[in-house]
């Protein structure tokens, strides 16, 4: 039996007479990378916000290593290892690159963001950060202000911040939206690499189908807050009934 990292049971919200995600049961393992999909509306990033923290469930659980985490609030889920990645918001953008990822660090370290640095501790923080600097490829604009960077390099902050918090469970909510053609390969590289880590789960909602084959472990479906299919991509794309409701959809949307 695989191992269970993170599972949802039952996970509804309702929204007045809307129920936006609507009883979707479903186990992730670590060493899998999910693709979500879905048409607009499917209710894919009201999932990844109940999981998260940032909308809490009218009914049903979300589970990590077994732990009920559904009443929590967002920074406790992250304690517990959930890992969403950063919107531009979340950025110090007047600090540079590096002190952002060492603010990072320093928040994993359990030291909270103050911008203050607890001297005795400094120097092997900023030695990490350099590491998560590196392993993104903006080692050249380290000393640049956050604010400044281009949109495409601000995206692939945000994956450095995430990955100093060190989740086990990385989220990533349509990453490549709005960037440049040139842009979007670093930050699926990213991806890519973080899939490599046996230890590490990962959700992506995606709707490119090059990225969707290239990274997928597996594929599971959104439909009208439903889970509609699960399985392994081949499997789940060939499916009559994603055909039906999804791939009309993106065939249009890509195009
Ligand atoms: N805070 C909210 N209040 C009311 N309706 C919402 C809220 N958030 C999402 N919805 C509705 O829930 C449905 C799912 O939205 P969403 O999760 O953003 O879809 P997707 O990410 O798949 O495009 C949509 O009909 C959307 O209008
Ligand atoms: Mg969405």
């Amino acid at each position: 039996m695989t191992k269970t990292s993170l599972a949802t049971r039952d996970l509804t919200i309702r929204f007045g007479g809307h129920v936006a995600v609507n009883k979707v049961t479903c186990d992730f393992h670590p060493g899998e990378l999910t693709v979500i999909v879905g048409p607009n509306g499917a209710g894919k990033t009201t999932y990844f916000n109940l999981i998260s923290g940032q909308l809490t469930a009218t009914s049903g659980r979300v589970l990590k290593d077994g732990m009920d985490l559904t009443r929590m609030a967002p920074s406790a889920r992250a304690r517990h290892g959930l890992g969403r990645a950063f919107q531009l918001t979340n950025l110090f953008p007047q600090l540079t690159v590096l002190e952002n990822i060492r603010l990072a660090v320093q928040a994993r370290a359990g030291l909270g963001w103050r911008i203050l640095r607890p001297v005795g501790r400094y120097k092997a923080m900023t030695e990490k950060a350099e590491h998560y600097l590196e392993a993104t490829r903006l080692t050249g604009l380290a000393h640049q202000t956050a604010a400044l960077l281009p949109h495409g390099d601000q995206r692939k902050l945000e994956v450095a911040l995430l990955m100093a918090m060190e989740p086990d469970i990385y989220m990533f909510d349509e990453p490549t939206a709005g960037m440049s053609l040139d842009h979007a390969p670093d930050v699926l590289d990213l991806i890519a690499e973080i899939k490599k880590d046996p230890s590490k789960t990962v959700l992506l909602v995606e709707h490119k189908m090059d990225v969707v084959r290239k990274l997928a472990d597996r594929i599971i479906v959104l439909h009208n807050g439903e889970l509609l299919a699960d399985g392994k991509p081949d499997e789940v794309m060939e499916s009559q009934i994603v055909r039906d409701v999804y791939l009309g959809t993106a065939t249009e949307e890509t195009a």
